[in-house]
């Protein structure tokens, strides 16, 4: 399949549909690309409001990391210059209209493909987000050292790519349609054939089984990108790791943290002890073949030279809740009580400390970990202040794991 069928299919489905004036309503928040998230993951918690933020969305369609990133860039009172790159005019139609309806300043918008990056728009970037593209490339591995040839070295991405298990039942589907409804046909016969199929699947099928599956529901944007694409593939963990360092980049985090460790999946004690020795890459793994609902996995990654660049809870770094109300938190929680995370299937769950109501009560966005600290210290007296921070740096830790807590200072 060329560049040009793949700019016939989004030209014809802009990817996700989007209605511009859903943006009056709603921002839509995810990952990568959430600005706190990757400020924790490739920037150790800092970026200094000084210095502008240069971003690519590669293959940006119709906008939803875009758009997101643009507006906490806004927020956040950034000067960002973001560029958004795509194949297909229509697709960018769309994220432009949304990027408008917003009033968002700063982005500039290109037509054509990654893999031309270097003329197209060269960088360097500080960040790069490619969300669900790399694997509908011809040449993924190519498509990558495109990027990362654009990467300013002290920058970072942001990746996302399918992966086998949660998708179980997609590819020999689309390898029935290409049988009974292939390109052959005009594309509104190719989706209504695929909704009869779909529609009247054996009990037995795997798609049909499969309930971690609904894009095609959503939408005939949804249907054609799941069940009519003519190329796409998916990644395991160790498939990405061996894509990621073959562009000379280093996997800085996997995202939410808690849906790659397999001891949130295993309870005999035993069996807990061998996982714990594995390398994090092999437990990584573990856990994608163990919970068996990843349908994509995201990362961020750095040039290998970066080293470690993931925040760690400390004195100075800023914690900024995700996805929970702390006012809520902080007025009803009861000692005991614990998060959970539905990872598809199987729901994650950690104990918070004793005093995490008090101490949501203290995260504004603003104040350091230090200084939440110190004021639950303050309102403290007859207690130990090495036990009050202790139980601060817990529930960092524990929220970070389930990515409702970012370390995001920008000053
Ligand atoms: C599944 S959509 C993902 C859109 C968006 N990143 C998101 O996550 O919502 C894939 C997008 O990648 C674009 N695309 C595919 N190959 C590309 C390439 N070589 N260069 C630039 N864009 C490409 C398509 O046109 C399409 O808009």
């Amino acid at each position: 399949m060329t560049d040009p069928d793949l700019t016939r299919h989004y030209d014809a489905y802009p990817y996700p549909a989007r209605d511009p004036r859903d943006e009056d309503k709603r921002l839509l928040e995810g990952s990568p690309s959430h600005l706190a998230e990757l400020i924790h993951h490739l920037f150790a918690g800092v970026w200094p409001k000084a210095r502008p933020f240069r971003a690519l969305v590669a293959g940006g369609g119709t906008g939803d990391g875009l758009v997101m990133l643009a507006q906490h860039c806004a927020d956040a009172g950034l000067a960002a210059e973001i560029t958004y790159l795509d194949l297909s005019a229509a697709a960018r139609a769309v994220a432009e209209a949304r990027i408008a309806r917003r009033r968002l300043t700063g982005v500039r918008f290109s037509t054509g493909s990654l893999t031309d990056l270097a003329t197209l728009a060269p960088g360097p970037y500080d960040y790069i987000d490619c969300c669900g593209v790399l694997h509908h490339l011809d040449d993924p591995p190519a498509g990558l050292r495109a990027l990362a040839a654009q990467l300013a070295p002290d920058g970072g991405l942001g990746l996302m790519v399918y992966a086998p298990e949660g998708r179980t039942g997609v590819y020999p589907l689309q390898s029935a349609l290409r049988r009974l409804a292939g390109p052959e046909l005009p594309d509104a016969e190719r989706v209504r054939l695929a909704r009869a199929l779909v529609g009247s699947l054996p009990a037995g099928n795997w798609f049909r089984r499969n309930p971690f599956l609904g894009d095609h529901q959503q939408s005939d944007a949804g249907l054609y990108d799941l069940l009519l694409h003519a190329r796409d593939r998916a990644y395991t963990v160790a498939d990405l790791a061996e894509l990621v360092d073959g562009a000379g980049l280093a996997i800085a985090g996997w995202v939410p943290p808690v849906r790659y460790d397999p001891a949130v999946l295993i309870t005999d004690a035993k069996l807990k002890a061998r996982a714990q020795r594995l390398d994090p890459l092999a437990a990584a793994s573990l856990a994608e073949e163990l919970l068996g609902s990843h349908k994509t996995h995201v990362v961020y990654a750095v040039p290998k030279a970066r080293g470690d660049t993931v925040a760690r809870p400390a004195p100075d770094q800023v914690p900024v809740l995700r996805e929970i109300d702390g006012k809520a938190l902080a007025a009803g929680f009861k000692p005991g009580q614990a998060i959970t995370l539905d990872l598809g299937g199987h729901k994650a769950k950690a104990p918070l400390p004793d005093l995490s109501g008090a101490i949501f009560a203290l995260i504004d966005g603003q104040r350091s970990l230090g200084a939440i600290a110190q004021a639950l210290a303050v309102a403290r007296p007859n207690q130990d202040p090495i036990r009050l921070s202790a139980q601060v740096t817990e529930l960092a830790r524990v929220l970070i794991r389930f990515g409702k807590l970012h370390l995001a200072r920008i000053s």
